[in-house]
């Protein structure tokens, strides 16, 4: 909703409030007092109340959505790739910036590398002219199985879940993220298309 009609909204609804306080406001009777009567006053400062309160409640419903974490084809979630896309086990890998990894075929099958630099965090993007993963903050440098080279990074970049569909369809599970010490053959998920 634009924030203009979200604000007529609430004023709209805050002047509703206000209107039915106002009734209740009429019917009920005091000890002593008898029928009380809503003020002008009283009742400008119901709607105002009302109408913030709504613009509040809707800005927080606004944010609320905005922040929530969408798990369908999102980094966390599981994400395909179509065989059309999966890498020849010469051919540089396949970036997919929606889960956040590069998939990579070498003559064992497939690994899915997590592009965050096991240093210190950077997104580490793959160097054609390298034929190379180059992290470009601190200069770590890893092979295409993700295995570090160079540079001050710990160990290989971490794996993502690779599952084998029908029709040389992948899955990467973006969710499921584990730590290696070394690059071993079993790591890789055997593929043919
Ligand atoms: S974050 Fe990649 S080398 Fe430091």
């Amino acid at each position: 909703m634009v924030p203009v009609l979200r604000t007529i909204v609430g004023l709209f609804i805050g002047g509703l409030g206000a209107r039915l306080i106002g009734l209740l406001g009429r019917f009920h009777v005091g000890p002593s007092s008898g029928p009380k009567k809503t003020s002008r006053r009283s009742f400008t400062r119901n709607a105002a109340l009302g109408a913030v309160g709504v613009v509040l409640a809707e800005t927080a419903g606004a944010f609320v959505w905005f922040f929530w974490p969408n798990k369908t084809g999102a980094f966390g979630s599981d994400i395909n790739v179509a065989a059309e896309n999966i890498p020849a086990i010469d051919a540089p890998p396949f970036r997919v910036a929606e889960g956040k990894f590069f998939l990579v075929q070498n003559e064992d099958g497939l690994l899915a590398l997590y592009w965050k630099c096991v240093h210190l965090g950077c997104t580490v993007p793959w160097a054609a002219n390298e034929n190379l993963f180059h992290c470009p903050c601190h200069g770590s440098i890893y092979n295409k199985n993700g295995e570090r080279i160079a540079g001050p990074a710990p160990r290989p970049l971490d794996l993502m879940t690779v599952r084998v569909g029908d029709g040389g369809n992948v899955t990467v599970d973006t969710g499921a993220i584990s730590t290696r010490s070394s690059y071993q053959p079993e790591q890789a998920v055997p593929y043919s298309a």
